[in-house]
């Protein structure tokens, strides 16, 4: 089943099933929330797990040239000078002269521009100088209608100070992308483990970037998770090219077969010479087609030695390696496959979110390993005792192997609807016939078609169901 692109799902939507059935909340709500920022519910905590689970094992356990890392959030500050962040980590800022909103001057353009399409530019292409013309030259005004500042550059770099005194000295940077750990630990890394080139480094944690872009929901918050692989290799004997079309290749692959995302909502496109970071010399991003337009999925880019050299060069250590075959001592290059774990999030809700209108409901046709539940236990009556202990006990059975919901309350349909706009691939109903024969109805959530199954089958039968 594909999203339904007649009626497509819309980002409020989104929020309202997230924030109703425990998917995702704003923090600090009850203050009146933080800007940018979301917790995860029971259900998306379930959900953001088995995201980073799947990465684990398709990027890192399954493939011999992989090795997992987790490095810290703080790291040494001069591995932000030593990588250019400090310098060239920025976004360019405008303020609201009235209300002291602060906005990205470069998404505000893109947004007049759809609304009154005249000029023909690529905004990611434009220098600050250029998005602060722009502004001057059409007048364009704040979301509330007031008049902007000049378009300055603003570095997204989080900074805060260990120990007692806040001074120059202390000051830390919560880490801007999780690769600079692993470029930071490439030298350890190779001593610990003997690997032999080509080889990658992956590893998944908290980045932090000060973004001032509301609205977009998870998609891009001041906290989030990145799945990042350096792949590092020697460009005298492999061709970075092949290498990059290999990443771009197998991380389509992780999207569309492992997470279910229909291709037709996916496209690659390269990044012009503007638009790219300080340290690339080639970028793709995966996009994906969120309910706000083509937005970037994940990135792959060829960062050459550029982070190992300037890493070498600050730190007065030699990063290179040793060929263990010919002696030749060089600093290797990298590819890097950088994912967000909360797009992922964001993207399987959307392409999953299906409302079926001939039976008046909404639901989340997720692939069956990706469901916050796999399957749902239901006693048909909750007065009749015998129903409620024979349920107990299928329950307590499949709970030693998935992930089970238990629901007792409302009427049968009522709990098949709950289960269906959380994903619960199937449902199984304990009733009088059970009692009788040992048998219970199995209900599937897309087709919400029911069967009839004896439960010493129910074994074989969800494990190939839910292979
Ligand atoms: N190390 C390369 C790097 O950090 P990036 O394109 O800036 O590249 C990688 O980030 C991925 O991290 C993006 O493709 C996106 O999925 C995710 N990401 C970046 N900024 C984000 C934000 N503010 N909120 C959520 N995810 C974000």
């Amino acid at each position: 089943m594909t999203r339904n692109q007649t009626q497509p799902v819309s980002l409020e939507e989104i929020t309202a099933l997230a924030k109703r059935r425990g998917f995702v909340y704003q923090t600090g709500e009850i203050y009146g929330g933080l800007a940018n920022s979301y917790d995860y519910g029971p259900l998306g905590t379930e959900l953001l797990l088995t995201i980073k689970n799947l990465w684990w094992d398709y990027f890192i356990r399954r493939r011999d040239d992989m090795l997992g890392l987790d490095s810290q959030i703080m790291l040494h500050p001069q591995t932000w000078v030593a990588s250019g962040h400090v310098d060239s980590f920025t976004d360019p800022l405008v303020e609201d002269l009235v209300t002291h909103k602060r906005y990205r001057a470069d998404l505000l353009i893109e947004d007049y521009f759809k609304k009154n399409p005249q000029e023909q530019l690529v905004i990611a292409d434009l220098s600050t100088k250029e998005l602060a013309d722009l502004i001057d030259k059409y007048q364009i005004k704040s979301p509330d209608g007031n008049p902007l500042s000049k378009a300055q550059d603003f570095n997204i770099l989080f900074e805060t100070a260990i120990g007692a005194v806040s001074d120059k000295k202390s000051r830390v940077y919560l880490r801007g992308e999780t690769a600079q750990g692993i470029f930071t630990n490439f030298k350890q890394i190779l001593n610990s483990n003997r690997q032999k080139l080509p080889f990658g480094v992956g590893q998944i944690g908290k980045s932090f970037r000060n973004e001032i872009t509301t609205g977009q929901f998870v998609f891009r918050t001041l906290e989030f998770e990145q799945a990042e692989i350096e792949y590092f290799f020697d460009p005298e004997q492999n061709n970075w090219q092949d290498l990059f079309r290999d990443w771009q290749n197998y991380v389509w692959d992780f999207v569309t077969k492992v997470l279910g995302i229909d291709e037709n909502n996916l496209r690659w496109r390269r990044h012009t010479d503007q638009e790219r970071s300080h340290y690339s010399q080639e970028t793709s991003d995966l996009e994906y087609h969120y309910p706000f337009g083509w937005k970037e999925l994940c990135g792959i880019a060829y960062r050459t030695d550029y982070d190992l050299k300037k890493h070498q060069e600050f730190s007065q250590q030699s990063l290179e390696y040793t060929d263990p075959q010919t002696g030749k001592k060089f600093l290797p290059h990298v590819i890097e496959p950088a994912m967000g774990i909360s797009r992922i999030f964001l993207m399987l809700l959307c392409d999953a979110y299906q409302k079926d209108p001939d039976r008046e409901r909404l639901l989340l046709a997720l692939k069956t390993n990706l469901a916050p539940f796999q399957l749902a236990v239901f006693p048909l009556l909750k007065n009749k005792q015998e129903l409620v202990d024979k349920a107990r006990d299928v329950y307590q059975q499949l709970r030693q192997k998935y992930q089970v919901a238990w629901d007792d309350r409302g009427n049968i349909g009522k709990r098949y609807l709950a289960q269906d706009e959380i994903g619960t691939p199937f449902c199984l109903t304990i009733d009088f016939t059970t009692l009788e024969n040992d048998t219970v109805t199995i209900r599937h959530r897309d087709s919400a078609q029911q069967e009839r199954l004896a439960i010493s089958e129910l074994d074989n039968y969800l494990a190939s169901m839910l292979a």
